[in-house]
């Protein structure tokens, strides 16, 4: 009943679980009155126990004795942060290969801290191949003869969905001496022959059992809400060291050798279309055991292509890497700036998508473009494409600790690609200029950016040279523009594009931005100038043979970017951009 930010624990605890979405019913079982009224009256659902119980499990099975119900699950009242995640792990066990052996699941999470192996407080599990849990207990378990014994613990969570009859059966068998021994209640299970299936999950929860972890969840509360990404004041880093000019590629070995780390390699992450350019690999200067890999820019980066990459490097080396450095256009800096980040963080790369949710330092990152105008060299943001979302870990251990910016190595980029990528740069500042969240700090950059821009793209008298370098510098100041601001429509829909088609992202926003002349008619207008000047064909109807299914995907995911819209449209977009007039725009194009 204590107050978590401005409601009860319980209450909290309730709605998150019924806000998973996960559950036909849920109910909170107590037998407490207070607790009871605190639920009825805020229109949950609450049953009172009629007898008294040892423990929670007791209660719940005595309130489903009755309910016409397959699997329960047993979320513990103080945990108000349950996640989402986590319950669906445990829950998805019984669809898997093995369902019919599982009498109940529960899951699991990595241990690395031998504090925290030690601590009796953490209850860890072992497992069997299948992860079926052999044992429950409050010693380290597997005891490590040899201390640095390569072996994974486990701590246990309090997470567990049953089988109705399991739950049942838990209620009738008594107690037996090593549960008594421990205080873990699903030894109990072990010890009368049931399978335990365990989930992992690596999202961190906090449990409120003491009066300093509530403190501790009200500060983690207050913190969530001060974390969004259209607040007034940003502190923000901002890339600490870079080179420019003509050549200055060839500084990069200089630039790194005080950063190696004894064995510790390099790891070059390179754009597969530089596989056969002899010079430029000769011009990295690999030494010792770096390692050059290729990766296809051919699609958008995904979580699953970071976490392989991630895979690939420690199974290789033993040693953490002195660096990664990245070379290539958007799409290779963003996945080398998200390598950088999972080589330090547990679980996958899908767990960080989304605004400050990076807990460890990346370790060192240097970025190399290419091809100029995604701004990728400079932002706080990597755009990945993950199971569930299109979305950038946007973190202030995102960005490149260095940046080489050599004009030179923009030579060769096909037309089209030149062109789209510049749009994307001319595009970012249109929507940065444009919107809501514009302060003077991201209106300079922006200004600057737009006008090289229109020299770059609309002027005749530019020489190649002159102009390389001038898109290289306008990508900077457009991706710094929006550091302190944000997108708006066209890479919300862009990114809709992206998630359903496949589309690039810098074909997608010409493809989206050519049609805003009712929301960006200047910028609009200059852009279809810029387009006929090029002699660039934009695809048309790329949505036209949509099925009901893929359109109504590609919306979900454009309106899912509420600090976009909030950016472009103001507080009120969300009368202003409806679902329908949404679909009616992806026609058009
Ligand atoms: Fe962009």
């Amino acid at each position: 009943m204590q107050d978590l930010g401005g409601k009860t624990v319980i209450l909290r605890t309730y709605e998150a679980t019924k806000e998973t979405g996960l559950f036909d019913e849920v109910y909170v079982v107590t037998d407490s009155e207070v607790i009871f009224k605190e639920i009825e009256l805020s229109g949950g659902n609450a049953i009172m126990s009629l007898k008294e119980h040892d423990c929670g499990t007791d209660r719940i099975a005595e309130a489903v004795e009755n309910m016409d119900v397959d699997i329960v699950v047993n979320v513990q009242g103080d945990e108000p942060f349950t996640s989402k995640s986590g319950l669906e792990q445990v829950l998805s066990v019984f669809n898997g290969p093995d369902a019919e052996k599982i009498d109940l699941a529960s899951l699991m999470t990595e241990m690395y801290d031998w504090k925290e192996i030690s601590d009796p407080n953490a209850v860890k599990v072992i497992v069997d191949k299948d992860n079926f849990a052999l044992y429950f207990s409050r010693s380290p378990i597997p005891y490590p003869r040899d201390k640095n014994a390569a072996v994974q613990y486990f701590k246990h969570k309090g997470i567990y969905a049953f089988r109705k009859q399991a739950l049942l059966d838990f209620y009738q068998l008594p107690m037996r001496s090593m549960e008594a021994a421990e205080k873990i209640e699903c030894i109990r299970y072990l010890e009368y022959g049931k399978n335990i299936k365990m989930a992992i999950s690596n999202t961190q929860g906090i449990e409120i059992d003491t009066p300093e972890d509530l403190v501790r969840a009200n500060k983690v509360l207050k913190e969530d809400k001060t974390i969004t990404v259209n607040n007034k004041y940003r502190n923000f880093p901002m890339v600490p060291k870079v080179i420019f000019g003509r050549g200055s590629f060839d500084q990069l070995s200089s630039i790194l050798a005080p950063k190696r780390k004894d064995k510790a390699p390099f790891i070059y992450l390179v754009d597969d279309v530089f596989k056969d350019n002899e010079d430029l690999i000769n011009r990295m200067n690999l030494r010792f055991n770096d390692k050059l890999i290729f990766v296809s820019a051919e699609e958008e980066p995904k979580t699953e292509q970071v976490d392989n990459i991630v895979k690939k490097i420690k199974g290789e080396f033993t040693y953490s890497p002195s660096g990664i450095i990245g070379v290539g256009g958007g799409s290779v800096l963003d996945l080398s700036k998200a390598v950088s980040i999972m080589l330090t963080n547990k679980g996958g790369a899908s767990e960080y998508q989304g605004w400050d949710l990076v807990k460890s330092k990346a370790i060192y990152h240097v970025g190399v473009p290419t091809i100029s105008g995604t701004g990728a060299e400079v932002s706080r943001t990597t755009v990945l494409t993950g199971p569930e979302k299109k979305l950038g870990i946007n973190s202030d251990y995102t960005p490149f600790d260095q940046v080489v910016l050599d004009p030179d190595l923009t030579v060769g980029v096909p037309k089209n690609q030149w062109f789209y990528t510049g749009m994307d740069c001319f595009i970012h500042c249109v929507e940065s200029l444009n919107g809501t969240f514009l302060n003077e700090f991201s209106k300079s950059y922006g200004e600057k950016a737009y006008d090289l821009c229109k020299e770059i793209f609309l002027s005749e008298n530019l020489s190649e040279v002159e102009s390389r370098g001038k898109l290289m510098m306008a990508s900077w100041h457009g991706g710094m523009s929006i550091a302190y601001s944000q997108v708006g429509i066209a890479h919300a829909m862009s990114y809709g594009l992206g998630y359903v088609l496949g589309t690039k992202h810098g074909i997608g926003n010409c493809i989206v931005f050519d049609h805003l002349e009712d929301y960006y008619s200047e910028g609009v207008r200059l852009f279809k100038e810029m387009k006929a000047y090029h002699n660039i064909n934009i695809p048309k109807g790329i949505c036209s043979n949509l099925s009901d299914y893929q359109m109504n995907t590609m919306i979900d995911i454009a309106l899912g970017l509420v600090p976009l819209w909030e950016n472009a449209l103001g507080d009120d977009w969300e009368s202003i951009m409806t679902r329908d007039k949404l679909r009616e725009l992806y026609l058009k194009m």
